[in-house]
């Protein structure tokens, strides 16, 4: 996956720098996995693992030969901000493959149906994250993912909550390329780099790996009934939301480069994303309450003076802060779940 004429390093900085808001990786508990009972929906399972031998995607991600030059316009500011979405995104689609494919070996023997969708799950990230690294080779930079391997530490989630965050981040994920790709389509001056052009089929394997993760949360009910579920839900929901909106504030020049307001692009997806999981979950926060947006802000300001801030003395009041904006947003009522068929 990595170019032998590129620098090779395990990330830009030149070190693994593990933050809350950075893409983690995933470990789960695989005997627990290996026993869930999907045998009632059985013929829903063996149609989207259908659709996943089909591998529509098979031919989709070839280089064509705009890829040669493409660094030659971007250059300064704009090129860390282009790097640093690649890397970032690079990471995201490895730890997909990573955790799909473990997840696909550990359960094979009791469980070969699920098995074979995680498998062919892994090889889609496993193309999204190559494609991405390539790009980022042709700058003379990219990532050592065997590196990336060993050396990031593994996150324990139990399967419940594997399947609450993958669900969730398939869907986003989708939302957030089409988003890009619509944008580039009704304005391409601000295309730049061949990388977009690739957005639009690249995304249907999200979406579709989004349909896989809630078909298993669907034949799970007791993981999506009760008081507790749906705290954890609603939990899960908003970390999503606020993970992307820090992380996509502090880098709102690259979505500047795109034509794009990083403020209204993300509130843009994080609407279609909570409508669209609601499909599955029984619940979608209340993103129009008027309190919503102010407190993902507050958040925002808290982060910039955290940058300039020290020692941990002066960093505490703004921690501090952050908390208490994440229980507020936490604690806006919720509203139920929409209509089965509704369009998003
Ligand atoms: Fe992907
Ligand atoms: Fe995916």
């Amino acid at each position: 996956m990595v170019s032998s004429a590129a620098e090779v390093r395990p990330g830009m900085q030149g070190e693994i720098k593990d933050t809350l808001l950075t893409p983690r990786f995933y470990t789960t508990d695989f005997q627990e996995m290996e026993s869930l009972d999907i045998n009632e929906q059985e013929p829903e399972f063996r149609a989207v693992l259908q659709e996943f031998i089909t591998d529509y995607n098979r031919n989709h991600f070839v280089r064509d030969d705009q890829f040669g030059k493409s660094f030659e316009r971007i250059r300064g500011e704009e090129r860390t901000l282009f790097l640093e979405f690649l890397e970032r995104s690079c990471t995201a689609e490895f730890s997909g493959f990573l955790l799909y494919k473990e997840v696909a070996r550990r359960i094979r023997e009791k469980n070969p149906l699920l098995a074979e969708c995680f498998r062919l799950m892994s090889r889609d990230e496993a193309r999204h994250a190559g494609f991405l690294n390539k790009a980022m080779a042709d700058s003379g930079i990219s990532l050592d993912l065997s590196f990336l391997t060993k050396a990031k530490k593994y996150t324990f989630f139990k399967p419940k909550f594997i399947f609450y965050a993958t669900y969730l981040s398939e869907k986003i994920g989708y939302w957030r390329y089409i988003l890009i790709f619509r944008q580039l389509q009704s304005d391409p001056k601000f295309r730049i780099h061949p990388l977009f052009n690739y957005f639009e089929n690249w995304c249907q394997d999200e979406s579709r790996h989004g349909d896989f993760m809630g078909l298993v949360l669907n034949s799970q009910s007791r993981w999506l009934n009760g008081t507790s579920n749906r705290l954890w839900i609603r939990f899960f929901l908003l970390s999503v939301f606020v993970t992307m909106y820090l992380n996509d504030q502090k880098r709102s020049g690259f979505y500047k480069m795109l034509g794009l307001d990083a403020k209204d692009y993300d509130l843009r997806v994080i609407e279609k994303t909570n409508r669209d999981a609601s499909k599955v979950f029984p619940l979608l926060l209340d993103v129009d309450h008027p309190e919503f947006v102010r407190l993902l802000d507050v958040c925002v300001e808290n982060n910039k003076k955290l940058e300039s801030k020290q020692n941990m003395l002066s960093k505490l009041p703004l921690y501090l802060s952050n908390g208490l904006n994440f229980l507020r947003l936490y604690l806006i009522p919720t509203k139920e779940s929409l209509p089965k068929g509704t369009v998003c």
